[in-house]
């Protein structure tokens, strides 16, 4: 049954009426999304089962995919997590609020149902006013996967969370577009602090403050070890075929202009810098920012990805070559996108 989703303003979280209102269908076990430095979550009192439950539901997500939880006080960590490591509490100075996530043991107090059933529990405070409000206000932890339908780009606008969930959550709270664009940085810490996932918060920005070398683990394959549920289920991907295309700028541009006439009935469409653009006249092209700007192309990224979908391509193409660190967290989730099919021209 499709249900009445009310749209609020990040400034309704300072109207008394109306943060009342919002606060009260987290404390209820129902379902808000709301705006974070990185994506938008969608969000559910993390030690409420129920609410993890229809959380996974509305998300189509599979259920042992487990959720991170949202605090708005760093020392709210000791509630969830225990046996915790002074590298945890030496990230945690450095980098919260921010868009960093880290995996602890679980304190008894957090339902399996948010930890998709594990003895581990992902922990992070967002680096975002109206976020740390509504978690302020909920009076409790706030459980939130990224507010995207399972499998597709996470949501970076207002507009992705409407496409996805209009009539699906009870509440959502309109941030306009968010500024990271890419999820956070995920790092195990129950054991060798290891990279489950990359973001913008990087690895060498992490050994800098730790002052030793930490594992990456964030780039295991389907076929490899899976240390993060949610390394091994489909990613950001849109309706048609992804492949990245590697190679010089003279083999890409023939490369395209050829499969066009090869396959004149399929719609293609090519992601790439602004710099390239130019290879793809007559073809449909879209820019992601200047090369010499990995924050712009990581922030276009998944809006990208959704306009394949709003253009029906069925043929989508990458060029991309990572520059940096950003670069390489983008690259993640463009590998995921193809299903890791990687051409090299
Ligand atoms: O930026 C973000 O992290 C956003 C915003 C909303 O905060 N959230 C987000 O959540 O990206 P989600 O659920 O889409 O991604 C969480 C990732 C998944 O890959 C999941 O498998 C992993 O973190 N994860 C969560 N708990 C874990 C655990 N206990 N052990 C290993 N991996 C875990
Ligand atoms: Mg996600």
């Amino acid at each position: 049954m499709p249900k009445k989703t009310i749209i609020y303003q990040m400034n309704d979280l300072d109207d008394k009426i109306k943060q009342h209102e919002i606060a009260e269908y987290i404390k209820a076990g129902k379902l808000v999304i709301f705006p974070t430095e990185t994506v938008y979550g969608l969000g559910g009192n993390a030690l409420d089962p129920n609410a993890s439950k229809a959380i996974y539901e509305a998300k189509g997500r599979p259920s042992d995919n487990p959720l991170i939880i949202h605090i708005a006080n760093p020392d709210d960590i000791y509630k969830y997590a225990k046996n915790i490591p002074l590298d945890a509490t030496i990230l945690m100075d450095a980098f919260w609020p921010g868009p960093i996530t880290f995996i602890l043991e679980k304190q008894d107090i957090v339902p399996y149902t948010t930890t998709g059933g594990l003895h581990t529990v992902a922990i992070r405070m967002p680096d975002h006013e109206s976020a740390l409000k509504l978690i302020k206000l909920s009076e409790t932890p706030i459980a939130a996967p990224s507010a995207n339908t399972s499998g597709k780009p996470s949501s970076t606008t207002f507009k992705h969370v409407l496409d996805d969930f209009d009539g699906k959550v009870d509440a959502i709270i309109d941030g306009g577009d968010t500024t990271i664009g890419l999820e956070s940085t995920v790092i195990d810490l129950t054991g060798d602090p290891a990279i489950l996932r990359p973001g913008a918060i990087t690895k060498s920005m992490i050994e800098r403050i730790l002052g030793k070398r930490i594992l990456d683990l964030s780039d295991s394959r389907p076929s490899g070890e899976v240390r993060s549920p949610g390394m091994k289920y489909t990613h950001y991907k849109p309706k048609g075929n992804v492949t990245l295309i590697n190679g010089l700028e003279s083999h890409v541009k023939n490369f395209i202009a050829d499969y066009h006439i090869m396959n004149p009935k399929r719609k293609i469409a090519v992601i790439c810098a602004d710099e390239y653009e130019h290879l793809f006249k007559g073809h449909k092209c879209r820019p992601l920012g200047s090369i010499n700007d990995s924050s712009m192309m990581s922030r276009t990224l998944f809006k990208a990805l959704r306009d394949m979908d709003e253009w029906k391509i069925d043929e989508v193409f990458i060029y991309y070559k990572e520059t940096d660190e950003l670069g390489y967290a983008m690259m993640n989730r463009m590998l995921k996108a193809s299903g890791y099919s990687v051409l090299d021209l």
